[in-house]
């Protein structure tokens, strides 16, 4: 297939060919993590295989950002909880600048939820936790001590619902001051 082939193929490529759930702006709650947690469940509902899994962008040394698919560990007041090794590339990026991004991705209902925030560390004993939940076989890929769980903060919370007529909605949870503000684009 050569380079214009895929151009042609690339946008003949359906987008948005989903169907969203009802969204009732009237009735939002005020915390982002409310919203969340009853969008992911309605992704499962309409059939999502792993709506937990999400793309986790950080930022190495040289300012570089990277991203990989991860799975939600917890939602939580402490944050959003991802896990990992420590001795990967975005251990080593975290420790680096403790920031990042997480975005879902829900086709079926054309919904996708952004994140982003610090993120800190969570304690040795929950990490711990966190592995020994793990199943036996994913548990012997880990060396001792090397599994973490990282909290991410979140700053700002954005619900994206895609529409037939292209016009998207927007809900754009903003942390100010410790009290959350809510906007709509
Ligand atoms: C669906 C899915 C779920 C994944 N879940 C995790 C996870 O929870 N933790 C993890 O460290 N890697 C997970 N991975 C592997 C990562 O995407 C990535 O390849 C790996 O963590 C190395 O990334 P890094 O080199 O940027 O650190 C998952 C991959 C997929 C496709």
């Amino acid at each position: 297939m050569t380079t214009s082939m895929i151009t042609e193929w690339l946008r003949a490529q359906p987008t948005l060919a989903g169907s969203a759930p009802p969204f009732d702006l009237s009735a939002l709650p005020d915390h982002p993590d409310e919203l969340f947690v009853t969008w992911i469940r309605q992704a499962a509902a309409a059939g999502v295989a792993e709506p937990h899994a999400a793309t986790l962008a950080t930022v190495d040394v040289d300012g570089m950002p990277d991203a990989r698919t991860l799975i939600l560990k917890d939602i939580s007041p402490d944050g959003w909880a991802v896990a990992g090794p420590r001795s990967s590339a975005k251990g080593a990026q975290l420790a680096a600048h403790p920031v990042a991004a997480l975005n879902f991705w829900w086709q079926p209902v054309v919904r996708a939820v952004r994140v982003r925030g610090v993120v800190r560390e969570a304690s040795p004993e929950d990490s711990a936790a966190d592995l020994a939940a793990r199943s036996s076989s994913a548990r012997q890929t880990v060396a001792a001590g090397d599994w973490v769980l990282w909290r991410i903060v979140p700053e700002r919370v954005e619900f994206w619902q895609g529409a037939p007529d292209r016009r998207h909605t927007r809900v754009i949870y903003e942390l100010t001051d410790a009290s959350w503000t809510r906007s709509q684009q």
